[in-house]
């Protein structure tokens, strides 16, 4: 294929991924959104494997089978809650290549550049197997602390800030050292160690933030993978990986803050570590709770003129999604509001509920953000709190020392009954108690969400 041609390419996979992108934010466009961005990519992978770069073809016939079997298998067998387990894993392979890119590039013998061009590509270099060994280690350390391998606990060591610090300036000294040893032909000596000191940065980095904050985690180092991809591209004259790596950094900053604005934290001290801690120890709180049936539950449903569902993880442990939309469905029909309120961050991923609510042909109409019903709950006579706990947790808003205090939660509390569908009373995610399960107009209906949905469904069709 003709240099121009693979140009041509390039830039109609990148309008693509723009596309993209914009569809893939609102649930109404995702759908389109993933079939641009699968197209930009076909045409992507198509219009690189034609170009006159590729030397040999058995090697990228290989590797296109075995990347594209790893990704086919670990698509069909992942869950849902998993997801983020295996985007920060994906993340962590972004990494890798952009460090092995770097040294193959370092190693490279056959490019003959001279003057400001040969040092731009070095920095080029050394930028991109930084970013790619800090990507790397921290996306493996949020895998582990995901998939519960390791603890969620932050791990806070003394003087940590320093720590950072010494790392960041050593960093600085070797590609200084780094430029000035690759004049006589060296240099590889500053690039080793700084990428030892690149991978425990990026160990130390997630090792210090704690479970409630990993969403904030996973999105950034979304925001890194690209930047090192975009590294990559640069050391490769790839504008396409350029424009991608660049358009994903970006898009995964601006999620991170989105999410930081979510959970009312700072970004800057999410990064700097210490909050959040770890989750699903028992959940102490002060008071009794009142259980409820699914009958009872069935029965104020049928009173009930306004009825606001609140989804969280537990709907998507249960998968309960097509009962909720049964019932919803039913009770519609019966002449009741029912609306769906989504918090930002409820679930294990960024617009998990909603994929869930879609998968379930849930009416969009009927989907609200948080911020577009938490002036309203005075309205509701009922809202059903299914698998939800922190996103529910009064004491965000009343308990200065709570680890999830300040973060914006649905204020159900403030609508006439509350009725909770859970297993236990364990706690959520962050691992604080909720109160919203002792107060007086909670109800609380033991058992998997499914289940007791069923229950609920079958006394609502008498
Ligand atoms: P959680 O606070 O984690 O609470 C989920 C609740 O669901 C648990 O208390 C659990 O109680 C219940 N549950 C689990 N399986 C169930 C089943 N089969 N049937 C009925 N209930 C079940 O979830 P949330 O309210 O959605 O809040 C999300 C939390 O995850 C936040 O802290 C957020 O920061 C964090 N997080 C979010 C993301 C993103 S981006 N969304 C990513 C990572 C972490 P029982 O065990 O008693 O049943």
């Amino acid at each position: 294929m003709s240099h121009s041609l693979v140009t041509m390419s390039y830039i109609v996979a990148t309008i693509l991924f723009i596309f993209s992108l914009s569809g893939l934010s609102n649930q109404e466009t995702a759908r389109k959104g993933n079939y641009y961005g699968m197209l930009g990519m076909a045409i992507a992978i198509i219009a690189t494997a034609l170009s006159a770069s590729v030397t040999s073809y058995t090697i990228l016939i290989v590797a296109l089978l075995i990347g594209g079997a790893i990704g086919a298998r670990a698509a069909l067998k992942v869950e849902m809650t998993q997801m983020p387990e295996l985007v920060a894993i994906m993340h962590s392979l972004v990494g890798m290549a952009a460090v092995l890119v770097g040294y193959a590039n370092f190693m490279d013998s056959s490019l003959s550049l001279s003057g400001v061009e040969k040092t731009i590509h070095e920095v080029e270099i050394y930028i991109g197997i930084l970013i790619g060994a800090v990507t790397f280690s921290g996306s493996v350390i949020a895998f582990c602390k995901l998939s519960e391998r390791i603890s969620g606990k932050p791990m806070l060591i003394p003087g940590r800030h320093w720590f950072n610090l010494g790392l960041l300036i050593a960093s600085i000294v070797l590609g200084w050292m780094f430029l000035q040893e690759t004049e006589t032909g060296g240099g590889s000596i500053p690039l080793w160690i700084m990428t030892g000191i690149a991978l425990v940065f990026g160990i130390h980095m997630v090792m210090a933030i704690g479970g409630a904050d990993m969403p904030v985690v996973v999105s950034m180092l979304n925001s890194y993978s690209g930047w090192a991809a975009a590294a990559t591209g640069f050391m490769l004259s790839n504008d396409l990986l350029i424009v991608t790596g660049a358009l994903v950094g970006s898009s995964g900053a601006i999620l991170s803050y989105i999410m930081c604005r979510a959970m009312n934290r700072n970004f800057i001290s999410v990064i700097a570590g210490g909050f959040g801690t770890s989750g699903g120890e028992a959940a102490v709180v002060e008071g009794e709770v009142t259980p409820i049936n699914a009958d009872e539950t069935a029965q104020l449903l049928l009173d009930a003129k306004n009825i606001m569902i609140i989804p969280g993880y537990g709907m998507a442990v249960a998968q309960a999604q097509h009962t909720v939309n049964e019932i919803t469905k039913l009770l519609r029909d019966k002449g009741k509001k029912v609306g769906f309120g989504i918090h930002p961050v409820a679930g294990r991923m960024p617009g998990h509920m909603n994929v869930l609510l879609a998968e379930a042909k849930v009416p969009y109409d009927i989907v609200y953000e948080m911020d577009e019903i938490n002036e309203d709950w005075g309205h509701v006579d009922v809202s059903i709190v299914i698998g939800a706990n922190d996103i529910v947790n009064p004491s965000a808003l009343d308990d200065p020392n709570s680890p999830i205090a300040g973060m914006p939660v649905l204020e159900c509390w403030k609508g006439e009954t509350t009725i909770v569908l859970k297993r236990s009373m364990a706690s959520g995610y962050a691992g604080v108690g909720n109160p919203l399960f002792v107060l007086e107009n909670t109800r609380m209906l033991f058992g998997d969400a499914n289940a007791t949905m069923q229950a609920v469904l079958k006394a609502l069709k008498g």
